[in-house]
């Protein structure tokens, strides 16, 4: 077993997947939990997460410094880097040359971490501002970085490795085969089985809901529809799935939607408030506040029809890990990026029970799930669409006219990409519409119409993302064919933005 000590960093629960994934169990533990609390049980190592903080801040998470001491491998991650330097009398300082994003590294020495890697140089992926300017004695360099930092440092007589990137991220080269070489390090058993996940998942719905009606909100997505089948098959006939029409879905989904759980035997029961929604937004600009009128929106709709049925006492949720921690705050570290909607409210309107059995996964571990209960490629392998829909992707006010202009040309985006086989290449893909006006000529005429914007991203976790790089032809059959067909658009732009500092929604 490998002890996480958590940092605060949003990237925590990724470390504890990437190691449940080579099949070692893990544990995360608070950084300001006891020594003895942390250092509690059988281990075989321990991993320093990364943070948002500056050692020197005053709240710094600073775990207890005799964890250091326990004997077993560690490996600090970004700040668990930074800290660890801090705690053995090394010196941290904040740098000019800040490295957000992709960053180039060049291997200087042997160290098991690396063992097995042949790349002298390859990419990995930094978010920090401080370095670590003078090592702990006993250390020396593993890795710099292209602006010369240090960006990975080993005491091997002690077993302390600490890298200032993030293996735990698909878009470091060769992340998995670092934290694979770290659990060898450890001597770490490749013991731990996902088997079991679904019977468990199924027998703790049950055990919860007993004889009680428990109800769950379905878009169409692969959360929400994995979801809604395992509770039927806890549940059966003590379950139902609601889907409601906000008229800020993608063209022709609802309806879709309402086919597909039909065809999964699920009861479901399907509510058009389209109109109900768009009055609302009448006048509302701040994505925020989008949010908030359609999350209340939400449960309003929610609220009266549940109410119709009787003896509803649980209500399951397919949050996932990132919705969680995008929304609340972790120990006080973690940010506030966005409030995803689909996170809280609810139960308390409507003194409901929340079940939330995904709450600690991936979607990609979703969509394990869902391969394993043989749900259709479409939706198993659907790309997300936020709770809010199309509303975060109409920049400014939300009007019919422009929810149709964006819904055509959203609609030709996808339909070109199965068309030529790249949709299930791309993590998510979708257009945004502007609230910028260009000028072009159509024929002799001269025009001045909106401007779209096209994103599709790479990704596993949606916590990092890379742009796609399509090949030219693809990307301009594309623009072609929506400026020809979408009537109010006369300009199409691709985005071509990483995340983090970006993020994958423009709003
Ligand atoms: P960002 O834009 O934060 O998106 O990089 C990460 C993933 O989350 C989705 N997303 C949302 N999903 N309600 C949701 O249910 C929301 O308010 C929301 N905002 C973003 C986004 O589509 C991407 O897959």
């Amino acid at each position: 077993m490998i002890k996480i000590i958590d940092c605060g960093s949003q990237l925590t629960q990724n470390i504890a997947r990437r190691v449940r994934e080579r099949g070692v169990h893990s544990v995360i533990v608070p950084y300001n939990k006891s020594l003895e609390e942390i250092l509690f049980g059988e281990y075989d190592g321990k991993i320093i997460s990364g943070g948002q903080f500056s050692v020197y801040d005053s709240g710094a998470p600073l775990p207890p410094r005799e964890i250091l001491e326990d004997g077993t491998p560690t490996l600090g991650i970004c700040y668990g880097n930074q800290w660890i330097a801090h705690a053995l009398g090394g010196k941290v300082e904040p740098t000019q040359s800040r490295e957000y994003g992709k960053t180039r590294i060049k291997i200087m020495r042997a160290s098991p971490i690396f063992s097995g890697i042949d790349d002298a140089e390859f990419d990995v992926w930094m978010s920090h501002g401080d370095i670590v300017k003078e090592m702990p004695s006993g250390f020396e360099v593993v890795a710099l970085s292209e602006s010369g930092h240090i960006a990975a440092m080993q005491n091997n007589e002690r077993r302390i490795y600490t890298v200032q990137f993030h293996p735990e991220v698909d878009h470091t080269a060769h992340g998995r085969k670092m934290l694979e070489n770290f659990l060898d390090v450890c001597n770490a058993k490749r013991d731990w089985n996902q088997e079991d996940v679904i019977a468990s998942i199924i027998s703790r719905i049950r055990d919860e809901v007993k004889d009680g009606i428990a109800i769950a909100g379905v878009s169409g997505g692969v959360d929400s529809t994995t979801l809604a089948v395992l509770m039927d098959k806890a549940l059966g006939n003590k379950f139902y799935a609601i889907s409601v029409d906000n008229g800020l879905l993608r063209k022709n989904e609802g309806r879709e939607v309402e086919a597909s759980l039909a065809a999964l035997g699920i009861n479901l029961i399907y509510v058009d408030e389209s109109e109900r929604f768009l009055e609302k937004l009448k006048g509302v600009i701040n994505p925020d506040e989008k949010r908030k009128v359609i999350g209340n929106e939400f449960i309003a709709v929610f609220d009266e029809r549940a109410s119709r049925l009787r003896g509803v006492k649980y209500l399951g949720q397919g949050t996932l890990y990132p919705d969680v921690i995008e929304s609340v705050p972790v120990f006080g570290c973690s940010s506030k990026i966005k409030r995803h909607h689909n996170v809280g409210g609810l139960p308390e309107k409507m003194n409901l029970k929340l079940i939330e059995p995904f709450r600690e996964l991936f979607k990609d571990e979703v969509r394990q799930i869902a391969e394993r209960l043989n749900l259709p490629r479409e939706i198993t392998w659907r790309h997300p669409f936020p709770g809010p829909g199309l509303a975060v992707r109409i920049i400014g006010e939300v009007t019919n006219e422009k929810l149709e202009m964006l819904r055509d040309a959203d609609y030709i985006f996808v339909e070109e990409l199965k068309k030529r086989d790249l949709y299930y290449k791309i993590a998510q893909a979708f257009a945004v519409l502007t609230n910028a006006q260009a000028v072009g000529v159509m024929g002799d005429e001269g025009t001045y119409q909106c401007a779209i914007v096209l994103r599709a991203v790479t990704t596993n976790d949606f916590m990092t993302a890379d742009w796609y790089d399509f090949n030219k032809n693809d990307l301009t059959s594309i623009a072609n064919r929506i400026i020809n067909e979408v009537k109010g658009i006369n300009r199409v732009v691709y985005d071509v933005s990483q995340k983090p500092p970006s993020t994958i929604e423009w709003e």
